[in-house]
């Protein structure tokens, strides 16, 4: 029996295929490249030495999904694939509701016909808006900010209101922190098209000179150095927070969990480990505060710790190493 990953040739679905190879899993990635290329699906075959089959396709076509599903022997899905640029969800919400639901819908009904109930979606700490508490648990107040951040609201209720129609379900929801890093071999990494919203891949262009300077979204908030603060995560430890969820499946439920370190750092010690990391100088500005971000936002990862036996265990210098093929 095989696992399907949606946007498997994705950042974190390529990382995620790896660590599912590495543990003896059986794959099936399907990707419409909207967001990725070809050439990740055969940077995991090459890392892993193992073979499966990629379905190039769009998962808002019914078609495709019903094919994929009659053709291989699922049972389990881990649905990473969607859109996720808050800027873009702002300027194009329709692109994103369209995108989002209807891909998980279409999976949803496929397994349904099927009697397939084991589904691992990706969440995002975005559901926790400007957090009231820190670190931040689980059962945290939860508010959109953007239409990307509704997107997966939206899922996330969804789900548990499938769960509530059928007791036969098994959910994962997994609520990423701010996964940065690649893979050791420098194959697999965050490559988005065009100009980085993000900060990491902002930061890794401007090192290979792509960009002139880092601007540093404000200087005035609460926090340690007026940067906002955030809990970086490699993306390995990410993957492998997906393994662990997935051979801890056993319980039909809505199972929901934070994966992050549980350490915040700011913008400027960011752009600090990085430079000491790979012995460069990272040229900044201090820029006006970016619209909707928050001062703080960092996980408290304990219900994964002692629930799924997981934790984070990469150090920030091994986040922050570039690695040029
Ligand atoms: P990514 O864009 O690298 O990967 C998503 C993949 O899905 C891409 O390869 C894309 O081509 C594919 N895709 C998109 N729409 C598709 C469709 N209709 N049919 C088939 N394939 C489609 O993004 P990522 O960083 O790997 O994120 C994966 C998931 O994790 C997303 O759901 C994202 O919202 C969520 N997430 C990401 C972050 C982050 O900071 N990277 C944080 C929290 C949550
Ligand atoms: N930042 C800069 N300059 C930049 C980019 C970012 O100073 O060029 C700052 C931001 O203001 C923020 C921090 O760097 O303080 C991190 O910003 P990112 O854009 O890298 O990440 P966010 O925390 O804003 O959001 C990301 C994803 C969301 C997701 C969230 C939690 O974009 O979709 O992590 O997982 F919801």
């Amino acid at each position: 029996m095989a696992i399907l990953v949606t946007g498997g040739a994705g950042y974190i679905g390529s990382h995620t295929c790896v660590q599912l190879l590495a543990e003896g899993h059986e794959i099936v990635v399907v990707d419409n490249l909207v967001n990725s290329k070809e050439t990740a699906v055969k940077y995991i075959k090459g890392i892993s030495g193992k073979d499966f089959n990629f379905y190039r396709g769009d998962l808002k076509n019914m078609d495709l999904v019903e094919e994929i599903f009659d053709k291989e022997k699922i049972d389990s899905v881990i649905h990473f694939a969607g859109y996720k640029a808050v800027g873009e969800s702002v300027e194009n919400p329709v692109m994103y509701y369209e995108n989002n639901l209807i891909t998980t819908i279409n999976i949803i009904n496929a397994m349904k016909k099927r009697n397939i109930r084991n589904f691992i979606f990706s969440s995002s700490a975005t559901v926790y808006g400007n957090p009231a508490t820190l670190p931040i648990r689980e059962d945290a107040h939860l508010i959109a900010a953007n239409p990307y951040g509704h997107t997966k609201l939206m899922i996330e209720q969804i789900l548990k209101d499938l769960y509530a129609s059928d007791h036969k379900w098994n959910i994962t929801i997994l609520r990423y922190f701010n996964p940065i890093g690649g893979h050791p071999t420098g194959l697999l990494a965050d490559n988005p098209k065009g100009i980085p919203n993000n900060l990491m891949p902002y930061i890794i262009q401007v090192y290979q000179g792509k960009l002139k300077q880092v601007h540093v979204f404000g200087d005035d908030y609460p926090t340690i150095d007026g940067t906002g603060v955030r809990d970086y995560i490699h993306v390995i430890d990410l993957a492998d927070g997906h393994a662990a969820a997935l051979s801890k499946m056993k319980e039909p439920g809505v199972h929901i969990f934070n994966l992050g370190t549980g350490t915040g750092y700011s913008v400027l010690q960011l752009i600090k480990a990085f430079e000491k990391t790979n012995k460069c100088k990272i040229p900044y500005i201090i820029a006006p505060r970016r619209a909707g971000d928050i001062a703080l936002c960092y996980a408290d990862p304990s219900k994964a710790e002692i629930e799924l036996g997981w934790k984070a265990k990469k150090t920030l210098e091994e986040m922050c190493k570039v690695v040029f093929i």
